[in-house]
């Protein structure tokens, strides 16, 4: 009976976690689409809690969850745009919990249940812990390179041979692991067992350090399919069903978001993975003294008043001064006044995927007005005033024809095609590639420093005096 309302309850969770994806599709959904997750994970831990096998040991589960909410809850604390670092260390969670299960069930198999070590596990179990241990090493590096941690190097490490290194790593840990698979209870299978997790360890970091922090993001989401992976696994080892479909459920979709991110950057996966990006970041900084042109918070206040079609390019700036809530006002003030306004979305603006629309629907903007780089482009020319607020990579002119930027080839919102661009950032500084941006210094282009949050700020302020006279 117990078993089969486990079953009822695993097919119960699979089917959500599946809705849980669809439903963040959309944003209108996207919210039904974290309860749906969250439902799911619970039935789910409560589904296996309940199991007559699982259920004696109840003090020691709750001791882990205990420990688990110690963990998690200072980590949902973090601000948003720390939020790649803290899913790269759920990840290297995940990885480990993964690789120590694995290990667990291998060395309580060798001791009591010898049979239990068939090809079929003893394979799962390889592939469990290689993934597993390599995700949790890697994701720690990708986490630490992400937080600017000053032990870890943020720019690639590179070596000769390092990639012929790399995978003859990886190649040894694997031919170890076949020789275990055919022989898992020799007197030397334990020791060939450790020394595939310490391989697998080393792998992990070997495998992050010679990319650059620009594509942690993608290679985050590249460890979030890897930790899928090691879940299956676990699934297999553990003959649990749920953990299978739950596990190639997070695979899959890591997978596919780093090859949409990637497509996103105009890279191929294998450049990330091995193209040590950021080498050549080296700002070519030194192209004379071009100036700028600056412009006053009431003088742009006037132009978004005389313009009809106002484009609001935001990016990473807007999200470190949060100015998000501002810039409704400012959207509100617009519209009052009979202009059209939207919000070109990049989709990488920001550190993360969605990082803009998330920030955009916070502060409550219809996202019928947030438009996609590929729609809103062809509008650009017809544009009276773009404005950049905290974006710099990627209205960076340069991706398009200068073959030895960095950016290269990574398709950009067209703010140079607007008739008027208004630039909000706060210096003279690069963006995340480290490049110089001449869209800045174009004829067009009047710059606006300071703050996100507290120009945008100012100019509500004006354009709300201003709507009283
Ligand atoms: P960036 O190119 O990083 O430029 C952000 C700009 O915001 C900076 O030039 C900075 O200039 C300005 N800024 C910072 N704090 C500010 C503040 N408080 N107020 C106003 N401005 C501020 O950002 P982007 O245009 O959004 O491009 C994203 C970059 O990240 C791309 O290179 C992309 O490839 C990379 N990336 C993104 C992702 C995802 S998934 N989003 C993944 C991998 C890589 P100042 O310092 O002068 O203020």
């Amino acid at each position: 009976m117990i078993d089969a309302l486990t079953q009822l309850s695993y097919v119960v969770a699979t089917a959500l976690f599946i809705l849980a994806l669809h439903w963040m599709n959309d944003p209108k959904t996207a919210r039904h689409g974290v309860y749906g997750g969250m439902a799911a994970m619970l039935i789910a831990v409560l589904a296996t809690w309940a199991q007559p096998q699982v259920i004696v040991h109840h003090v020691w589960i709750a001791l882990a969850i205990a420990a688990g909410f110690l963990v998690g809850w200072p980590l949902s604390r973090v601000p948003l745009t720390a939020v790649p670092q803290r899913t790269a260390l759920s990840h290297s969670f995940g990885g480990l919990a993964a690789g120590l299960v694995g290990t667990a069930e291998y060395f309580l198999w060798l001791g009591e249940a010898q049979a239990n070590l068939t090809p079929f596990r003893m394979t799962a179990i390889v592939a469990e812990i290689i993934l597993g241990f390599l995700t949790f090493t890697g994701s720690l590096m990708a986490a630490g390179k992400l937080q600017e941690i000053k032990w870890i190097p943020q720019r690639p490490v590179t070596f000769p041979l390092q990639n012929a290194v790399n995978i003859g790593l990886l190649l040894l840990a694997v031919t170890l692991g076949a020789a275990l698979v055919l022989n898992p209870v020799a007197s030397w299978s334990a020791t060939v067992f450790l020394t595939i997790i310490g391989l697998a360890l080393i792998f992990g970091v070997m495998l992050i350090i010679p990319i650059g922090g620009a594509d942690m993001p993608t290679v985050i989401s590249i460890l979030n399919s890897y930790a899928g992976l090691s879940a299956v696994a676990m699934g297999f080892v553990l003959d649990n069903k749920l953990l299978i479909t739950a596990g190639a459920l997070d695979g899959s979709s890591g997978l596919i978001l780093s090859v949409i991110m990637c497509k996103a950057m105009n890279r191929s996966f294998t450049n990330v993975l091995f193209g040590a990006f950021g080498k050549v970041v080296a700002a070519e900084a030194g192209t004379g003294p071009r100036v700028y042109k600056t412009e006053t918070v009431e003088g742009v206040a006037q132009l978004l008043e005389q313009a009809s079609l106002v484009v609001i390019i935001p990016g990473y700036g807007m999200a470190v001064a949060q100015a998000q809530h501002k810039v409704r006002e400012l959207y509100d003030q617009l519209k009052k006044r009979g202009i059209t306004v939207k919000f070109a979305i990049h989709p990488v603006a920001g550190r993360m995927p969605g990082h803009m629309n998330v920030l955009l629907a916070e502060a409550d903007i219809p996202y019928t007005d947030l438009v996609e780089m590929d729609e809103i482009n062809p509008d650009m020319p017809q544009c009276d005033v773009a404005l950049v607020l905290g974006a710099n990579d990627v209205v960076n002119p340069a991706a398009r024809y200068d073959k030895s930027s960095p950016i290269y080839g990574m398709p950009i919102i067209d703010a140079d095609k607007a008739r008027t661009v208004i630039a909000v950032k706060r210096s003279k500084n690069p963006g995340f590639a480290g490049i110089d941006n001449e869209l800045y210094y174009a004829d067009k282009t009047w710059m606006l420093f300071g703050d996100a949050k507290a120009v945008v700020g100012e100019l509500v302020k004006q354009l709300s005096g201003g709507g009283m006279h």
